[in-house]
Parts: C-alpha cells; sequence; structure tokens
C-alpha cells in the first residue's frame, strides 16, 4: 500500500517556493494516496522561536495547505507535537544512525555556519526526526523540494540500517517525489541562492499572504540582467535569476520552462514581469483570502487538527508498538 507523509516547518510564513516546491504537489497527490501532512513545530525549535509566533505560525501554515486545496476530510492535517509517538521513535532513531552520517549533512553545516559548537543538538539531530516522522506510519512516498533529496537518502539508509540489525523488514524504504517545474525555487534578489523564510530580506521570496500590490512591488524589484529573454533554453546559461522567473511562470501556469520561453523569448523583462505579475496574484490571490477565512475563525481550524492528531495517532501506535517489541522494550 502506498502512503504519504510530508511536513513543513512553521518558521515564518508559507512562500512561494513551499507552495511551488511541496504543497501544490500535495494537492495532486491528494487524488491517488493516503496522505498524512504536518506542521512540524519540533522541527522548528531546533532554531530559536519565539514561542507566540510560533504558535501563530502554526496555525498559519496549517490554514495555507489548507486554503491550497488540502481536503481535511480525505487526508490528515494535525500539528506534529501532537503526536508523541515521533518523538519517541526519533530518540530510536538516534540509536541507530550514525555521527558520520549526520555529520554529512549539508543543510546542518549550512544552518549551523561557522560556529557549529553553538547550534543545538536538536539542529544536528533534526534528520533523525524527520526519519521518524515518515517511518512512523511507514510511508512510502514523501514529496518535497530538491532540498530535502539529501535528508531522504538518511532516511532510507536508517530504516535500512533498523531492519538489518534487527532482523526485520518493518520499514519501507520511503522514496522521495520531486517535481521537475519547481524542485528549487530562488531568491528575487539572487538566482543563484534558494528562496527561503529565513532570507533576512522579505524582497527575496512572494510569501502566501501577500497582497496583489506587494507582490507586485517584489516582482518589480526583482533583480534581472539587462538581455532581453532568451529564445532558447540554451540562452538561460549564466542567467540565474532569468531562469528563475521563467520557472516561476511555468509553474505556475503548471507548464515547462520551454513553453515559458517560447511565449516570453525575445521580450523585455519589464514586460514579461507585468505577465508574471498577473499570473502570479490570480494564483495566490484566492488562496490567500481563503486563508485568512480560515485564521478569522481558529475554532474550526483547532478542531481539523485535533482530529488529524487524533488519526495519525491511531496510525503510529500499532508501529511504535512494533517497534518496542523488536528493540525489547518490557511490554506497558
Ligand atoms: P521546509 O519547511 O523548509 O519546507 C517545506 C517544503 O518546501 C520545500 N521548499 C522548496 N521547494 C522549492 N523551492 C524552494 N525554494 C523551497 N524552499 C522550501 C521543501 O523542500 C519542503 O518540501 N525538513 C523539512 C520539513 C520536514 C519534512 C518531514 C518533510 C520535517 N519532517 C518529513 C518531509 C517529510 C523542511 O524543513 O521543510
Amino acid at each position: 500500500m502506498n502512503r504519504i507523509f510530508s511536513g513543513i516547518q512553521p518558521t515564518g510564513n508559507l512562500h512561494l517556493g513551499n507552495y511551488l516546491g511541496a504543497v501544490r504537489n500535495w494537492v495532486r497527490l491528494q487524488n491517488d494516496y493516503e496522505c498524512l501532512f504536518c506542521v512540524v513545530d519540533l522541527h522548528a525549535i531546533t532554531v530559536w522561536q519565539d514561542p507566540a509566533e510560533l504558535t501563530a505560525h502554526t496555525r498559519e501554515v496549517a490554514a495555507a495547505v489548507l486554503a491550497a486545496g488540502i481536503d481535511p476530510r480525505r487526508n490528515i492535517l494535525f500539528v506534529q507535537s501532537h503526536n508523541p509517538d515521533h518523538a519517541q521513535l526519533a530518540w530510536i532513531l538516534n540509536c541507530v544512525a550514525r555521527m558520520g552520517w549526520l555529520n554529512r549533512m549539508t543543510q546542518f553545516k549550512d544552518k549551523a555556519g561557522k560556529n557549529r559548537e553553538n547550534a543545538s543538538v536538536g539542529l544536528f539531530a533534526y534528520p533523525n526526526l524527520m526519519s521518524a516522522d515518515i517511518l512512523a506510519y511507514r510511508a512510502t512516498h514523501v514529496p518535497v523540494g530538491e532540498d530535502q533529496k539529501q535528508h531522504l537518502e538518511l532516511a532510507r539508509d536508517t530504516a535500512q540500517k533498523f531492519n538489518n540489525d534487527y532482523g526485520v523488514d518493518l520499514f519501507p524504504l520511503p522514496e522521495p517525489v520531486i517535481l521537475a517545474t519547481a524542485a528549487r525555487i530562488m531568491s528575487l534578489r539572487d538566482g543563484t541562492k534558494k528562496m527561503s523564510k529565513s532570507d533576512e530580506s522579505d524582497y527575496s521570496r512572494i510569501n502566501m499572504t501577500d497582497d496583489a500590490d506587494t507582490i507586485e512591488l517584489k516582482l518589480r524589484k526583482a533583480k534581472t540582467d539587462p538581455l532581453p529573454l532568451p529564445d532558447s533554453v540554451e540562452g538561460l546559461e549564466g542567467r540565474p535569476e532569468a531562469a528563475n522567473l521563467l520557472d516561476i511562470w511555468a509553474a505556475l501556469s503548471d507548464g515547462t520552462r520551454a513553453a515559458a520561453i517560447e511565449r516570453f523569448g525575445g521580450r523585455t523583462f519589464s514586460e514579461f514581469k507585468k505577465e508574471l505579475t498577473e499570473l502570479a496574484v490570480s494564483v495566490l490571490g484566492p488562496i490567500s483570502s481563503e486563508m485568512k477565512r480560515y485564521l478569522a475563525d481558529p475554532a474550526e481550524l483547532d478542531a481539523i487538527l485535533a482530529k488529524g492528531a487524533a488519526d495519525a495517532r491511531a496510525l503510529s501506535a500499532p508501529v511504535l508498538a512494533d517497534v518496542s517489541k523488536v528493540v525489547g522494550f518490557l511490554k506497558a
């Protein structure tokens, strides 16, 4: 049986990279798979979060996922800390995965920066919690952006080592599902850097809550180069900003980079940006108003999340019971 698990951190608002790289993909997959989608607050606190903001962002991210089209009657949407099985399994996986494996994680190196000694232990062990998220449900497919690929390889290695060490076939090896068109949406200020919640400049990203005027302003100010748009895909070589804006167009219009070039090749950035703004506003506007509707009535949202947590726990409890038995924990 195929089962999907994916997660998103409530470290800020959702941005266009999260939407195009992950959530939009979730919306498609919900028709074909049994799906669990999780707002991963335990992951968020691996770096400092203001408590009141964490609470607000957790609701905002859940609202954005619903507003983007996830149907809570057909899927499980929940908050990670509401199901303690994630933390329980993460500890067990901390004892399976090797230091050397985690030392190779590029995201830890990026986030810890030069001051590794001062990074939280949680930031280092983060990938094991992510493995636990997936394996607690014996999920088979994980839709993510390109930046999570290395973490998923680690989840596969850890699942395999657990199975080998204990001589069982308990965990399936989860497969990444990465969309080609929007695997890596880049910053609007620098086409070589990933669009990210943690970038200091708000002009580097489009947030799901930005209104039409803000989207227009951010795209107008987005970095470009002096040439018109190229006539061929090869002409994008060495032009990361042009490539990124065309990819955003392609993803928002459900098309390809080649189709975007066919349409805009030879035209100026300013003409292209006008059409891109119209498209972005038409796709994001309805999502942002639906999100506001959910946030205006947190009781409905909280009820959806409470049901999600109960349904999630019902699925993870038997897996955790099997794991405990295999490991040799005395039955409670
Ligand atoms: P997070 O919260 O950073 O991002 C959520 C999802 O958005 C994707 N993404 C992007 N895709 C394309 N272009 C971008 N610029 C961009 N920025 C972010 C991410 O790849 C991700 O799919 N560790 C995860 C959360 C997580 C998780 C999990 C995911 C925790 N447990 C279990 C899958 C399964 C993270 O930090 O995502």
